[in-house]
């Protein structure tokens, strides 16, 4: 394959020297069976190029099998790796099978190895050096065809002075060091990556394609990326999800850039990077989190939206007699019959939560799924059911009944007649 193949088959976009130069490097050693260190920031792609490499070994035909080694506790770690037998320690009511007897034939992907406690360190050095290790709790020795990726977004060099990293593991997994490039080393890359991200979730989202104006290019340019094409990828996502209009502009974007303010670009805030081996914060936490991000910033602008609406429908029902402006604010007098407008504010809540299905599909966290339950009414069918049982209840008094649905006899009156209307 050459070089352009393999970028379109994994979806590597880019033509930076820095970018490039990895690119042949990895595709040179994914046919043999050497051991690989991938070093670079947070997002910024190696878990896409040990891929890559995988897909790319006689390997293929077998799952790459991923560990994320900072996601296991540390107590748990070697038995996760090399497996256990039954009551090797308290809690092991089972043999367990390690990943590495899994990976058997295959490429086993070790993320964030830096975070890998030193006595699976050991372990994991003699297995490179012999290709045989014993389950935990046993003495038995188990022999492995297993090619080693391994990733890092920590200056393992460092680790190593600093004790944490055994040298002579870290000088058996640099065999071959590929350095991914952040993306502020590499800006002739961020625009291409930007528009084919445009262009993937406008599809996934059934959107129409946006395009970026002068100025948002230039925004997009001058950012530092701390969290690199991850980051970026969640900000096209963003901006094609909310943004309404065909072209985006720097304004827009704004909004979804961490440490941007109105007035440029500014790097007070944490890296992403940083955040991580900080607490812990793995990376699909952090996909969850965006996630979660993105679906709070689609619930406020509805919510935005239709106070907006309301607010301009509270202010035509309001006479004019009864307005004064005040310092440019609108003051309400109570001067005739307040009635007229009390029971807008008294729909408020009905208002805001009338049309539940608004937003646009967000895929992929996916719910928890309840097992065999009747599926919900809509809100409009759950308020419908509960005031005919009022009704029941109260014998057709509806007073009474208003006064145990806590909505006003007019509110009431008036949703009745809307059934009827509808009926
Ligand atoms: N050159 C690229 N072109 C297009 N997409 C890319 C490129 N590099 C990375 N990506 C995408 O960016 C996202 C992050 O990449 P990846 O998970 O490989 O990063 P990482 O270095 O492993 O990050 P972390 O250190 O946080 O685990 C993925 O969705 C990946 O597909
Ligand atoms: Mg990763």
């Amino acid at each position: 394959m050459d070089r352009q193949a393999i970028q379109e088959r994994f979806g590597i976009i880019g033509t930076s020297p820095l970018l490039l130069r990895e690119l042949d490097r990895a595709r040179q050693i994914a046919q043999t069976d050497i051991t690989v260190l991938i070093e670079g920031e947070s997002g910024v792609g190696k878990e896409l190029f040990a891929q890559a490499i995988h897909e790319m070994s006689r390997r293929r035909h077998k799952p790459l099998v991923t560990v994320n080694c900072g996601a296991i506790p540390e107590g748990l770690i070697e038995s996760e790796l090399f497996g256990n037998e039954k009551g090797a320690y308290t809690g092991a009511v089972e043999r367990r099978i390690g990943y590495f007897e899994q990976a058997n034939g295959s490429t086993i992907f070790l993320d964030e190895i830096g975070e890998m406690p030193q006595a699976a360190q050991v372990r994991l050095l003699r297995v490179l050096e012999t290709g045989a290790f014993s389950r935990v709790g046993s003495s038995k020795v188990i022999k492995v065809d297993v090619r080693v990726i391994a990733a890092t977004n920590k200056d393992l060099g460092r680790e190593v002075q600093a004790g944490r990293f055994r040298e002579d593991l870290y000088y058996r997994l640099s065999t071959v060091v590929l350095k991914i490039p952040p993306l502020r080393e590499r800006p002739e890359d961020i625009l291409p990556i930007f528009e084919h991200f445009l262009h993937r979730f406008a599809q996934k989202y059934n959107t129409a394609p946006k395009r970026l104006s002068e100025d948002a290019r230039r925004l997009l340019l001058r950012y530092r990326w701390p969290g690199n094409i991850r980051e970026l990828r969640n900000v096209a996502e963003q901006a094609v999800v909310l943004h309404r209009g065909d072209t985006l502009t720097a304004d827009d974007l704004r909004s979804y850039l961490r440490g941007v303010t109105a007035s440029g670009v500014n790097q007070g805030l944490v890296p992403v990077g940083r955040m991580r081996s900080e607490n812990g914060v793995d990376s699909r936490e952090r996909e969850l989190i965006y996630r979660a991000l993105l679906e709070l910033r689609l619930e406020i602008r509805e919510m935005k939206e239709q106070l907006g609406a309301l607010t301009a429908r509270l202010g035509a029902a309001i006479p004019q007699a009864n307005r004064r402006e005040e310092d440019g604010d609108l003051v309400i007098v109570h001067k005739t019959e307040p009635e007229a407008y009390t029971s807008l504010i008294e729909d408020v809540p009905y208002e805001i939560e009338a049309e539940p299905e608004r937003r646009p599909p967000v895929t992929k966290a996916e719910p928890v799924k309840p097992a065999e339950e009747e599926p919900l009414p809509t809100l409009e069918d759950a308020e419908r059911r509960l005031i005919a049982e009022a009704l029941r209840r109260f014998e057709g008094n509806r007073r009474q009944t208003a006064r145990a649905l806590g909505i006003s006899e007019r509110t009431l009156y008036r949703k009745l007649k809307e059934y009827e209307a509808e009926s």
